[in-house]
């Protein structure tokens, strides 16, 4: 990146510069994967650019359905040019199918589907390792007002109906998803963050029998290898029908 640019925040998978204009930032994917609050770590060359095109042409389809976004433009390969936002300290999980840490938690059997999707929120916290939080502790740390968490919930029902449909369009069915919000300079609440197979279950939906073929980050946290096979197909598929 240019050295104009200050770098503003590194996360695991994505730096933060500034930008021109101050109300907006360049957000850089990176090639590095962690899971379990980085216990585990890794490099996949080419996973960046992967993630930053499906999560590109993801949010301009969100756009186009009136969800309230931080994305911009695609800048490169690599790179967004994004509204700057005060990231708020929750990661909102929705499920339509159990799997991952709901199984895990409670007896619910892997891969049964929910009767109506589950939302799950999370203190962004890496010391106290993202824990599981309620409601009423997101009140009680004044974290946002219960006004704007319930807005957060009904914007993230809706970009579940939205997901769906275009993730079954490509023959994916979409388990589980994590997003983050952020308030803009004028207070409104944005969708931030990135939507990509590191932070969506997605199972393959061409498959003759019921075997559960994950085309997303579980192949790096389950060590089923071919991530940037799985990747690369997700991309091939939304171009396809782009
Ligand atoms: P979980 O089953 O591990 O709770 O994950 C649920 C979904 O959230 C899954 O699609 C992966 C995503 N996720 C993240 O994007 N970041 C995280 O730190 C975690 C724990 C999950």
């Amino acid at each position: 990146m240019n050295n104009k640019y200050e770098l503003i925040y590194e996360g695991k998978a994505k730096k933060v510069f500034s930008h021109d204009d101050v109300d907006k930032v360049i957000i850089e994917f990176k090639d590095d994967a962690t899971a379990f609050n980085a216990l585990k770590k890794a490099k996949f060359e080419g996973k960046g650019k992967l993630n930053c095109l499906i999560s590109a042409r993801i949010f301009e389809f969100l756009i186009k359905k009136n969800i309230p976004t931080h994305f911009i433009e695609l800048k490169n390969e690599n790179t967004i040019i994004a509204q700057k936002i005060k990231v708020i300290p929750l990661e909102i999980v929705l499920r339509n199918t159990a799997y991952g840490s709901l199984c895990k938690q409670t007896t619910i059997r892997p891969g049964t589907d929910l009767a109506k999707p589950l939302i799950d929120f999370y203190l962004k916290n890496d010391e106290l390792n993202d824990p599981l939080i309620t409601k009423d502790r997101i009140e009680l740390m004044n974290i946002i007002s219960s006004n704007d968490l319930n807005l957060i919930v009904d914007l993230t029902l809706k970009i579940n109906e939205i997901l769906k449909i275009f993730f079954k369009n490509i023959q994916l069915r979409l388990i589980d998803f994590k997003l983050e919000f952020g308030y803009d300079s004028k207070n409104n609440i944005l969708l931030g963050d990135e939507i990509s197979p590191d932070n969506c279950r997605l199972w393959d939906l061409n498959q003759k029998n019921d075997t559960i073929v994950s085309l997303d980050k579980d192949r790096f946290r389950n060590d089923l290898g071919g991530l940037i096979e799985a990747y690369s197909e997700i991309n091939r598929r939304i171009n396809k029908v782009i």
